[in-house]
C-alpha cells in the first residue's frame, strides 16, 4: 500500500485546510492513501491552528516577524518542511512571498482564487470581481520563484451572474477550491 504524505501551509482561517483534512488525511482513493504529516503556520493568531489541534495534525508556529529577512524565514520553513519528510507540501492560504531558498528545496503548489496568469498577487478575488471579465476562476499552481506565476496545474472558471454581489463571487470561489485543491493534490501524488 502506498502512502503519500502532505504538509500544509497556511496563515489564516484554514477552510481549505480543514477542507484537505476531510477529503483526504488518511483516506485511501485509489489504492493510495493520504496523510498530512504536519502543518506550518506563520501568524499565531490564524484561527486554522485550532483545526490543526482538532484534528491532531503535528503542528508548528514559525512566525515570519521574528526573522530579518525573507531567506532567513525561508530557510527555517524548509528546514521545518524537511522534518516531514513530505511527498508534497501544499499552500492553502500561505501569505508570504517565498524566495529561492523556499523554491529550490521545496515542491510545493499554491492555490490563487483567480485565473491565472490574471490577478496575480493580493486581492485577486476582490479585483477579478470588479473586472470587466465575464467570469471569475481559481488555479492551483506550482510554486515558483515568480509569485503565482509556476506551472499550472488544474484550473477552472464559472459565469459571474448579473448582479452579483462580492459575497455570492466569494462564496463561488470558494466551492471551487474545495473541488479544486484535493483533486490537484490527488492528480500530483497518485502516479508519484
Ligand atoms: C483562499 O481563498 C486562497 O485562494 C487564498 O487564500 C484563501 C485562504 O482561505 N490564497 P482559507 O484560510 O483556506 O480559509
Amino acid at each position: 500500500m502506498s502512502v503519500k504524505k502532505i504538509v500544509i501551509l497556511f496563515s489564516g482561517v484554514g477552510t481549505n485546510l480543514q477542507n484537505i483534512i476531510s477529503k483526504l488525511h488518511k483516506k485511501k482513493i485509489h489504492s493510495v492513501t493520504y496523510e498530512v504529516v504536519g502543518a506550518i503556520c506563520n501568524k499565531k493568531e490564524a484561527q486554522g491552528i485550532n483545526i490543526c489541534k482538532k484534528h491532531h495534525i503535528p503542528f508548528t508556529l514559525i512566525e515570519h516577524k521574528t526573522y530579518n529577512s525573507r531567506e532567513e524565514f525561508d530557510k527555517e520553513l524548509v528546514r521545518q518542511i524537511q522534518k516531514f519528510d513530505p511527498d508534497i507540501t501544499v499552500l492553502a492560504g500561505f501569505m508570504r512571498i517565498l524566495t529561492s531558498v523556499f523554491t529550490k528545496n521545496i515542491k510545493a503548489i499554491n492555490l490563487h482564487p483567480s485565473i491565472l496568469p490574471l490577478f496575480k498577487g493580493e486581492n485577486a478575488i476582490q479585483r477579478s470581481f470588479e473586472s470587466d471579465m465575464k467570469i471569475g476562476g481559481v488555479s492551483v499552481h506550482f510554486v515558483s520563484d515568480e509569485l503565482d506565476g509556476g506551472n499550472i496545474i488544474l484550473q477552472e472558471c464559472f459565469q459571474k451572474e448579473e448582479s452579483q454581489t462580492l459575497q455570492s463571487f466569494q462564496n463561488k470561489i470558494k466551492q471551487l477550491e474545495f473541488e479544486l485543491l484535493p483533486k490537484a493534490i490527488i492528480k500530483i501524488l497518485k502516479d508519484k
